[in-house]
């Protein structure tokens, strides 16, 4: 079996979904529930013995290792973040706190477990970091994109602590020999993601006539990778990666925010007639220190291991509306008294234009 932890949330629920889709190995799901965490994202799990829920802290190495030594996983995936890079501007504490300390006690549980393992259990464990391509920094509009020999140059407070675990990882795999895996992936989208990141909110703001609030100028690029291909290179790493190395997962989708934003707007258009939703977007103040472009090089995870993509952006853009506008009651049950002061401090100020 394996561990997952931070398998309420966006990536970690829908692989947990998608592990259980795939095959019969049983998955223990280590949560801490915080606002991004949602039981409702494991719904279709309901019933399935294959499938075990744990309310807990990844801080928490009591508690970790506990879990480990009654279920004894043949690998450790680690999604558990704090991952809102607006959040971790606007308090950083949580970040440093689940990011590098919580990262910390999950490598000393995890290197204890590891260590006591007989042969050959002990060669066959894994333990896989979920990390960002955030840990790079931020592109030129010429410059080559990010690969696993691009030195960290972390910007935020959210990215220097995502940079801080990979390093402890690293640490652990070069002083102790912990068998790990760590991919750096670029921007993730898809059914599932709490509306505070871009699309899933800017999906939410267009069909309840909200502004659309682009940031800046809009002119920032990221490199979009819809979250199930994600998921499937993330399996594959685990099976076929090589410990001790590092893998850059990315769509190889670069768009500019307003790019994204018009985009969406004409799928709703289509989706969901009714409303000039292009008539919604605005441009806001920028967030502080906002990084420019990122992109991700994966030629390394094609190359070694044969994982690609398989939907376009347009063709996850699609299902991504789809499944936000067949899903009002997750949305509505996310977007909370807690959604909205949230809102209100992060979006002071932005108004529709007349
Ligand atoms: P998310 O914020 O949607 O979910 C994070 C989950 O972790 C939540 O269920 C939360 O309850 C849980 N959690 C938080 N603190 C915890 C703790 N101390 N112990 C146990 N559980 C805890 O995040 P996401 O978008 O699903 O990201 C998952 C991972 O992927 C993160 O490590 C993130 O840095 C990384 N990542 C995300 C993206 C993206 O675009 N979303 C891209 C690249 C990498
Ligand atoms: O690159 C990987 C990272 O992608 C992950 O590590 C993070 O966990 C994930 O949150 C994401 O970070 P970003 O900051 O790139 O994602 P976000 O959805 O917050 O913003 C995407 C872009 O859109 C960014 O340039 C900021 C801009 N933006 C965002 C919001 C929420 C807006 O213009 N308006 C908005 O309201």
């Amino acid at each position: 079996m394996i561990l997952v932890t931070g398998g309420a949330g966006f990536i970690g629920a829908n692989f947990v979904l998608d592990w259980c889709a795939a095959g019969e190995e049983p998955v223990v799901n280590l949560d801490k529930l915080t606002y991004a965490g949602n039981l409702g994202n494991l719904a279709a799990l309901k019933g399935n013995a294959r499938h075990l829920f744990v309310r807990g802290d990844i801080g928490d190495r009591a508690q970790v290792e506990a879990l480990l030594s009654v279920h004894r996983p043949r690998a450790v995936l680690n999604f558990a973040a704090e991952s809102h890079v607006d959040r971790s501007i606007h308090g950083p504490t949580e970040f440093i706190q689940t990011n590098v300390v919580g990262t910390f006690a999950l490598l000393e549980a995890a290197r204890a477990y590891w260590s006591a393992l007989p042969e050959p259990e002990r060669s066959r464990f894994r333990l896989l970091h979920v990390s960002t391509d955030e840990v790079y920094g931020s592109l030129g509009p010429h410059d080559p994109a990010f690969s696993e020999t691009t030195p960290y140059a972390p910007n935020s407070p959210y990215a220097a602590s995502k940079a801080a675990s990979d390093h402890l990882v690293r640490a652990y795999r070069h002083t102790y020999g912990l068998p790990t895996l760590t991919t750096n992936c670029s921007n993730n989208y898809g059914p599932r993601q709490f509306p505070e990141k871009l699309i899933p909110l800017m999906i939410h703001n267009a069909v309840t006539g909200k502004p659309l609030p682009v940031y800046g100028d809009g002119l920032n690029v990221r490199d979009w990778l819809y979250v199930g291909d994600h998921c499937a290179a993330i399996r594959t790493v685990l099976e076929r990666g090589r410990a001790g190395e590092t893998y850059n997962i990315g769509g190889g989708a670069e768009m500019t925010n307003i790019e994204v934003v018009r985009a969406l707007c004409r799928i709703l258009a289509e989706l969901k007639p009714g409303r000039e939703y292009a008539a919604q977007i605005t441009f806001v103040k920028d967030r502080a220190g906002h990084d420019r472009r990122y992109a991700i090089d994966a030629a390394k995870v094609r190359r070694e291991l044969g994982w690609a993509p398989a939907e376009t952006f347009e063709s996850g853009l699609v299902r991504t509306a789809r499944w936000y506008l067949d899903n009002e009651a997750w949305l509505a049950a996310v977007t909370s008294k807690e959604y909205q002061t949230w809102i209100s401090l992060n979006y002071a100020g932005a108004t529709i234009p007349a």
